[in-house]
């Protein structure tokens, strides 16, 4: 029987990934995942039904032999974030470029189906016009958006040269239940969620004007169980987005609205490396793929702080 892999499976898009394979009927779902940003607690009520395998894709020899005839490897495994690239871009490189190849080589020398590859939305950089083709020129800003793009690039390569099937998802700025919000290099909304619960104000980088296309996970996991059956698409890069864009202002508001409280954010100097705007085309990934985001904005942040709210003891314990 073959199977299916999870790189980053216990990470918080991956694990949804995971849920959402089980919940079609997948038979073998094998998880990879070295928990430096993953969390074992992610799969806790799926963990019966999933082989959990800890290795580090860094290391080829561990992840080859799990990886071998695999229908379908989903590639989510990195170390994500903007800053944490820019001050400590060692392991970054080494997990993002390093670690997508070794993904990518035991994907095609194990004859696996495909891999789907979670690719960034950073690598268009700051592009004068939005909303953001697949065909503009990527502009990376940052180490991390670079790295991320490279990876795209070798699946494209693996592709035409191998034959490896290959999809890349560009994924834009991904939230909901069980995104990490403990560390400083965690993605704004959830920060923004705990420092509600939490009765703090949260830090806005810059005047809060930037503006994201928030794109909620479970939209997310479907686009990539999606672009795992989807025919023709073999070496091709899909935004992964709503085609919305709100600023970081609209979307503190709204978080204030649904907890019911008040609290003034505190402002600084914008970010190195950021990024102004950023809005997804949809176009292609919902002509090739079927993309369909079903959450607004409103419903996906009002689920998440559902969610938020019942886990808030567990999150607060701070990581690196
Ligand atoms: C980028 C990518 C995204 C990728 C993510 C991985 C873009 C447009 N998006 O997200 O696709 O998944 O990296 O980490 O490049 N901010 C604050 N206060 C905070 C934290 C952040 O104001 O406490 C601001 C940042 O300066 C930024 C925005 O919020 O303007 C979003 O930041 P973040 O959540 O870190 O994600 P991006 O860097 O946009």
């Amino acid at each position: 029987m073959s199977h299916y892999v999870v790189t980053g499976g216990a990470g918080f898009i991956g694990s949804a990934i995971v849920r959402s394979l089980l919940r079609e009927g997948a038979r073998k779902v094998v998880v990879i995942d070295n928990l430096l940003t993953g969390h074992e607690r992610n799969i806790e009520e799926v963990r019966g039904s999933v082989d959990f395998q800890l290795a580090d894709i860094r290391h080829y020899e561990q992840i080859a032999p799990l990886i071998r005839g695999a229908a379908v490897v989903f590639h989510e495994a990195a170390i994500p974030s903007v800053p944490r690239s820019i001050d400590d871009p060692v392991p970054s490189h080494e997990c993002n470029i390093d670690g997508t190849f070794n993904v990518l080589r035991a994907a095609r020398e194990g004859a696996a189906g495909r891999v789907v590859y979670a690719a960034s939305s950073s690598a268009y950089g700051d592009t004068e016009v939005l909303p953001k083709v697949e065909s503009m020129t990527p502009r990376p800003k940052s180490p991390y958006a670079l790295q991320k793009l490279v990876g795209e690039y070798y699946c494209s390569v693996f592709s035409s040269v191998y034959g490896l099937q290959t999809v890349a998802l560009r994924y834009f700025n991904v939230y909901g239940p069980r995104q990490d919000p403990s560390s400083a290099y965690s993605g704004v909304l959830s920060l923004f969620m705990k420092a509600a619960l939490e009765r703090k104000a949260p830090a806005i980088f810059g005047d809060g004007g930037q503006s994201r296309d928030f794109t909620f996970v479970e939209d997310v996991a479907e686009l990539n169980l999606k672009a795992a059956r989807a025919a023709n698409v073999s070496g091709n890069v899909y935004n992964a987005g709503n085609g919305g864009r709100i600023t970081l202002n609209q979307a503190w508001a709204l978080v204030q609205k649904l907890e019911g409280v008040e609290i003034p954010a505190r402002y600084g100097p914008p970010r190195r490396g950021d990024v102004r705007d950023s809005q997804a085309d949809t176009v292609a990934a919902a002509r090739d793929l079927g993309h369909a985001p079903r959450f607004s904005f409103e419903e996906g942040m009002r689920q998440t702080l559902a969610w938020y709210r019942g886990s808030i003891a567990v999150l607060s314990e701070p990581r690196p």
